[in-house]
């Protein structure tokens, strides 16, 4: 299911779009690593270099773009870009906070992360706060299970950065808001100082135990 995201404010679709000389080489090189007649195979990834390029949107006449380069219908890429959430057919904040309620998360109390964003950021799922800096947004899962509560920030701009930030609780979402408010960037993955997805609650020996154990030889037990 797609989820539409809040505006910023109306916007425009722009009448052209044309990727950057820097962003063109990146794209040549995506397209590159398919094989002849298997082009638009890099329809997804280039569709996220124009979200990028966008400042977090896919605009009508960046995909149409998208479909010239690749020599693909434009309504097949469309196809595409309507189908997968994580491009945004509106415009979206600076952050981009999508937060993961599906079934892992949430019996790992994704409901209360929803909660504390709302009440930080003073806006519902699907809203962007007044001066354009987050959108919140509701997503299913994104892959981090283990590590879940979790969710993923896009921030746009001179600086993008696309992190995700796991084992979440109300108080390391809050600070991570706070920070990203304040301009920095918080430490990326588990908040809760687990490496990786490490069991929760080991110590670094017991860790070290099950990674290197071998599986018991009968034959040289015997
Ligand atoms: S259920 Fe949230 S990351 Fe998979």
């Amino acid at each position: 299911m797609h989820r539409t995201t809040g505006k910023v404010a109306p916007v425009p679709q722009p009448e052209t779009f044309e990727f950057t000389p820097e962003h063109l080489a990146e794209a040549k090189e995506i397209i590159a690593k398919y094989p002849e007649g298997r082009q638009a195979s890099a329809v997804m990834p280039l569709l996220m270099i124009v979200q990028r390029q966008a400042g977090g949107w896919v605009p009508k006449a960046g995909m149409d773009y998208v479909a010239e380069m690749l020599s693909m219908p434009p309504v097949r890429v469309y196809e595409v870009a309507t189908f997968y959430t994580m491009y945004n057919m509106e415009p979206v904040g600076r952050h981009h906070v999508q937060i993961c309620t599906t079934t892992p998360c949430w019996l790992r109390g994704s409901d209360a992360i929803v909660q504390a964003c709302e009440k930080k950021l003073g806006v519902k799922l699907g809203e962007t706060t007044a001066d354009g800096q987050f959108t919140l947004q509701e997503v299913e899962c994104l892959g981090a299970c283990v590590n879940a509560p979790m969710m993923q920030i896009t921030s746009y701009g001179p600086q993008y950065r696309d992190e995700y930030y796991e084992d979440l609780s109300v108080e390391s979402t809050e600070a991570i808001l706070d920070t990203l408010a304040k301009g920095a960037f918080p430490a990326p993955g588990s908040q809760a100082g687990r490496n990786a997805s490490e069991p929760a609650g080991s110590t670094p020996a017991q860790v070290f135990r099950l990674t290197t154990s071998q599986p018991t030889d009968k034959k040289s037990a015997e």
